[in-house]
């Protein structure tokens, strides 16, 4: 296995406004303090703040990144967003396939393969999320729904400089529940395994990022999970001084 630099990325989903120019401030005076280069940063505002967050982070080292895209590059999508426009706005990268998108709008696999595709051709890194509902875990059948999930999502040609998994079990998001560190190390080896069955040695290096509930308090063991190349935070990605500790404490 090699050794993978850590990424700590924030999902803001729906929350901020003109006035997290000051969070975003913060986050880019802070983050050489908070990780000393051992980890990677970005922050996934929402798209009408996806310029300003770019232009705050110019220069940390933090990446900015979209939190949806459309398929097609443009066209006539009332209300929809493309990877190209969220490039051309400064993102390096965009999350495809939360859980929230697949509930909320109805994306299936197919969707959200189309949609890491898309970030692609815009030159985007997708960061695709996979994870199952509390009943998928209660039944026994995480590590199958979420297999498929990876099966079904993640377009071919896949490597690390394009490609990072985010397992988030949905139960575990914005709840203050968090899997134990023994069904994370079981769902990242076999995310690790299905990535590498299929892609070889590339799959090696993608990123697999744990999300849900992550905090500072939880951060340390979490990170320390075999093959937990970091996480995707949502709540306490909203405050730089919360989000920088994670990121210390990886
Ligand atoms: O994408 C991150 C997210 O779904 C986790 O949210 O608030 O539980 O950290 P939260």
């Amino acid at each position: 296995t090699q050794t993978v630099k850590p990424l700590i990325a924030g999902n803001w989903k729906m929350n901020g406004l003109s006035a997290s120019r000051a969070e975003l401030d913060a986050l880019a005076r802070g983050v050489a303090e908070a990780t000393a280069g051992r980890v990677d940063m970005a922050v996934c505002p929402p798209a009408t703040l996806v310029a300003t967050a770019a232009d705050a982070l110019r220069g940390s080292g933090i990446a900015t990144g979209g939190q949806d895209c459309h398929t097609a590059a443009s066209g006539a999508h009332t209300g929809d967003i493309s990877a190209e426009m969220l490039a051309d706005a400064g993102a390096n990268m965009v999350i495809v396939g939360h859980s929230e998108r697949r509930a909320d709008h109805g994306e299936d696999d197919a969707c959200v393969r189309a949609k890491a595709e898309a970030a692609w051709r815009a030159g985007l890194v997708a960061i695709l999320c996979v994870g199952e509902t509390e009943a998928e875990r209660k039944a026994g059948t995480a590590l199958e729904v979420v297999g498929k999930q990876l099966a079904g999502s993640v377009p071919d040609r896949a490597d690390a400089e394009r490609l990072i998994v985010a397992y988030e079990p949905v139960w575990a998001i914005g709840t203050g529940l968090t899997p134990t560190a023994e069904d994370v190390a079981e769902m990242h080896a076999s995310l690790r395994a299905g990535l590498v069955e299929r892609f070889g040695a590339a799959g090696e290096g993608i990123r697999l990022l744990y999300g849900g509930s992550v905090k500072p308090g939880n951060a340390e063991e979490l990170m320390s999970v075999a093959n937990v190349n970091g996480a995707l935070v949502g709540g306490a990605s909203l405050k730089a001084a919360d989000f920088l500790a994670i990121a210390a404490a990886t």
